[in-house]
C-alpha cells in the first residue's frame, strides 16, 4: 500500500524550498531591524492553555483543535502561536527582566479546517508578539512594519484595515448589543450563524454568507460603544498610521475569530497572486489582558501573525535568474577524481558546486547542467587532463573557453559572483 501525506498538510519540495527560505530570510530581516528577538516554543501545550486564551466559543477551541491524551494530560498541537509565547514569557518571569519585549517566531501550526487554496490543517506562521508596550504608537508601528514587508517582497494590491475592540467591559458590552440585534433576526441568518447568536455574536460579523452579510448591514458598530480611552487611543493609532503614510480603512466589522483581542484589531489581505479566495495574509491585535488572565503580571500585549502559504502564494514570481550554480562534467574516470579535487577548491571559496559522477554522454551531463540552471559548466576530459585545462562554458552567454587548472578557481569565482551581482535580490 502506498502511503499518503495527512489531509491538509503538504510536503514542500526542495524545488519550492528556496521560495520559502525567501520569505522566512526577508521577515527575519524586516522585525530583526525593528528590535525583535526570536523565540521558539513547543509545538505541543496544554488543551487549558489554547481554551483558556483563545475562548471556548471561538471555531478554532470548539472544531478545530488536534487534541491527545498522554500520561493522563490532554495536549494539543498549536493551533497558533501567541497562548504558548505567552505561557513562556509568564513562566519564565520574563517581565521581571525587561520592561518590554519584542519577541518573533516561525513555525508549523495545525488546525482542522476544511483544506484549500490557502487553508491547510498544518501551515507555517510568522508572527510577531510585543510584551510591555500599551500603545499606540507600537500598534502603528507593528502595522507599518508588516505592511512594508509585504511590500518589500513585491506583494501588490494590499488593503489594511484596522478597528477597535474596545476594554472588556465595551466588549461584553457590544456582545450584548449585537445579540439584542440579531435575536429578531434569527430566521435571516444561516443554520451556523443562528447557533451563535447567544454564545458569540461577534462570529457573525465575520461570516463570508451573503445571507448573514445583509442581516448584518444594520447591526450596530463597535466604535459607537467605545469609552473615551478606548476612543483617544484609535484616533492616536489613525494619526501615527497617517504620520506614516500607511494606507488603511476602519472597518468596525472587523472582528477577527480568537477571543484574547482588545482595543486595536488589523487584518491585511492582498488581491494579488495566487491567493483566491483565502486572502487574508495576516492578522493581530492587541490583547491587554491575557498575560493576566494566564496567571501573570498586567503586561499589556499586541501581536500578528502572517500565514507563510499565503505569502507564498502573493509572492510574484519572478522570470528564472541566472543562478550561481557551478557544475562539474567529467568525462572518463580520471578526469572524475580530479573533478572532486577542484571542486572541493571551489566549495572552500564559498561556491555551490556539484560533480555529476554518474559518467555518461557529454551532451547527457549538460542537459541535467541545463535542467539544474547551472550557471557554468566545467567540462573535463582526457585531452583537456593531458593539459592540465578544462573547458569552462558560460551557460548563460553561450560562450566557452579553455581554462589552466592552477586558475580554474579564481576564474569561476569571478564568473559566479558577476552572475549573483546581477541577480542580487531576486527569487526564483
Ligand atoms: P489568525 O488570524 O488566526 O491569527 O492567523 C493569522 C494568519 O495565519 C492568517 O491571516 C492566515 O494568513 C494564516 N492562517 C490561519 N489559518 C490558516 C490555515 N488553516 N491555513 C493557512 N494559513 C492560515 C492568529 O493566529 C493570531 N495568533 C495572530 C496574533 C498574534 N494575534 C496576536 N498575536
Amino acid at each position: 500500500m502506498a502511503f499518503r501525506a495527512v489531509k491538509g498538510m503538504n510536503d514542500i519540495l526542495p524545488d519550492e524550498v528556496e521560495r520559502w527560505q525567501f520569505a522566512e530570510a526577508a521577515f527575519r530581516d524586516a522585525v530583526r531591524c525593528h528590535g525583535y528577538a526570536e523565540v521558539r516554543t513547543p509545538i505541543v501545550e496544554p488543551t487549558a492553555l489554547f481554551v483558556r486564551s483563545i475562548g471556548e466559543n471561538t471555531d478554532v477551541v470548539d472544531k478545530e483543535m488536534y487534541t491527545f491524551e498522554r500520561h493522563d494530560d490532554s495536549l494539543t498541537l498549536r493551533p497558533e502561536g501567541t497562548a504558548g509565547a505567552v505561557r513562556a514569557y509568564i513562566e519564565r518571569t520574563t517581565h521581571a527582566r525587561e520592561p518590554v519585549s519584542r519577541w518573533y517566531y516561525l513555525g508549523p501550526m495545525f488546525r482542522a479546517e476544511r483544506p484549500q487554496r490557502g487553508r491547510y490543517r498544518q501551515f507555517y506562521q510568522a508572527g510577531c508578539e510585543v510584551y510591555g508596550d500599551k500603545g499606540p504608537t507600537a500598534d502603528a508601528e507593528m502595522i507599518t512594519m508588516l505592511y512594508d514587508f509585504f511590500l518589500s517582497v513585491g506583494i501588490t494590491g494590499l488593503d489594511v484595515k484596522v478597528n477597535s475592540l474596545g476594554g472588556a467591559v465595551t466588549r461584553q458590552r457590544y456582545h450584548e448589543a449585537l445579540t439584542e440585534y440579531f435575536r429578531p433576526r434569527l430566521d435571516q441568518l444561516s443554520a451556523h450563524a443562528q447557533t451563535r447568536v447567544e454564545d458569540n455574536p461577534l462570529r457573525i460579523l465575520d461570516s463570508k454568507d451573503p445571507k448573514d452579510q445583509k442581516a448584518a448591514e444594520a447591526a450596530p458598530s463597535i466604535l459607537d460603544m467605545l469609552d473615551e480611552t478606548d476612543r483617544d487611543h484609535f484616533s492616536e493609532l489613525c494619526k501615527s498610521l497617517d504620520d506614516l503614510g500607511t494606507p488603511y480603512r476602519v472597518d468596525s466589522r472587523l472582528v477577527r475569530g480568537l477571543d484574547y483581542y482588545t482595543r486595536t484589531l488589523f487584518e491585511i489581505a492582498s488581491t494579488a497572486g495566487e491567493l483566491g479566495s483565502q486572502n487574508a495574509l495576516a492578522g493581530g491585535g492587541r490583547y491587554d489582558n491575557l498575560v493576566q488572565a494566564l496567571g501573570g503580571p498586567s503586561v499589556p500585549a499586541i501581536g500578528f501573525a502572517l500565514g507563510l502559504e499565503r505569502l507564498i502564494l502573493a509572492i510574484p514570481a519572478k522570470p528564472a535568474t541566472s543562478s550561481s550554480l557551478c557544475f562539474f562534467a567529467p568525462l572518463g574516470a580520471a578526469a572524475a577524481r580530479r573533478s572532486l579535487v577542484l571542486a572541493r577548491d571551489l566549495r572552500r571559496r564559498g561556491l555551490v558546486t556539484e560533480v555529476d559522477g554518474r559518467g555518461g554522454s557529454l551532451k547527457s551531463l549538460l542537459r541535467r547542467a541545463d535542467a539544474l540552471g547551472a550557471r557554468c559548466a566545467v567540462v573535463i576530459g582526457d585531452s583537456e587532463l593531458a593539459r592540465e585545462a578544462a573547458i569552462v562554458k558560460d551557460l548563460a552567454n553561450h560562450t566557452q573557453g579553455l581554462v589552466n587548472l592552477s586558475i580554474l578557481a579564481q576564474f569561476v569565482e569571478k564568473l559566479l559572483k558577476s552572475a549573483a551581482n546581477q541577480s542580487s535580490g531576486e527569487v526564483n
